[in-house]
C-alpha cells in the first residue's frame, strides 16, 4: 500500500459524532413487569468482549473524559438517567439516556464524557475489546491533534 492510500484509508476510517446512534431495544410490556434484551451482532454491532457498569455516582460527578483508539461501546441507562457527550474534535453531541430500552452505540475514536447522573442511576456498558489501558487517550489536546491528522 502506498502512503497516499494509507492516508486516504486512515481518513476514511475516521469516526465522527454522526457515526453514533441510538438503538431501540425490544421491550415486552407486561403487568408482571417489563422485559428488554440486547444481542451482540444484532442490536449491538460488535462482538461483546467486556461488560461493566457504573453505579453510586455522587451528585455532580462525571465519568469518562477520554477516547478509545479501538474500543467500541454500547451504553444503556438501566436505571435513572445521565448524559453521554460525544466529541470528534470538531462537533459535539449530547445524548440523554433515561429509558432502559434504548442503547447508545459509540464507535472507536471519539472523545466521550458521562455527566448529569441522576440519583441511583445505573449505566451498563458493553465493550468490543478487553480492558487495555493503552487503548485510552486521556489528553484532549492530544486527541484533537490525532483526530486532525486522521490518526484516530
Ligand atoms: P475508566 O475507564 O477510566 O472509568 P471512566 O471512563 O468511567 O471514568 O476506569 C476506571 C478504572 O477502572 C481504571 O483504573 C481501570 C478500571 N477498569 C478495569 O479494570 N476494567 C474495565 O473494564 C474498566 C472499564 C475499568
Amino acid at each position: 500500500m502506498t502512503l497516499i492510500h494509507s492516508v486516504i484509508l486512515t481518513k476514511f476510517n475516521t469516526m465522527t459524532v454522526d457515526n453514533c446512534r441510538i438503538v431501540q431495544l425490544p421491550k415486552f410490556l407486561d403487568v408482571r413487569g417489563n422485559l428488554s434484551f440486547v444481542e451482540q451482532l444484532n442490536h449491538i454491532p460488535f462482538e461483546i468482549k467486556r461488560t461493566y457498569w457504573i453505579y453510586d455516582v455522587p451528585g455532580g460527578e462525571n465519568r469518562g473524559g477520554h477516547a478509545f483508539r479501538e474500543n467500541q461501546e454500547f451504553v444503556i441507562a438501566l436505571s435513572g438517567s445521565f448524559d453521554v457527550v460525544v466529541d470528534d474534535g470538531e462537533k459535539q453531541n449530547t445524548y440523554t439516556l433515561n429509558r432502559s430500552y434504548y442503547g447508545l452505540y459509540i464507535p472507536r475514536g471519539l472523545w466521550r464524557t458521562m455527566e448529569n447522573f441522576s440519583t441511583n442511576s445505573l449505566a451498563l456498558e458493553f465493550g468490543s475489546i478487553h480492558y487495555d489501558e493503552s487503548d485510552y487517550i486521556y489528553d484532549y489536546a492530544e486527541f484533537k491533534t490525532m483526530k486532525h491528522d486522521g490518526k484516530i
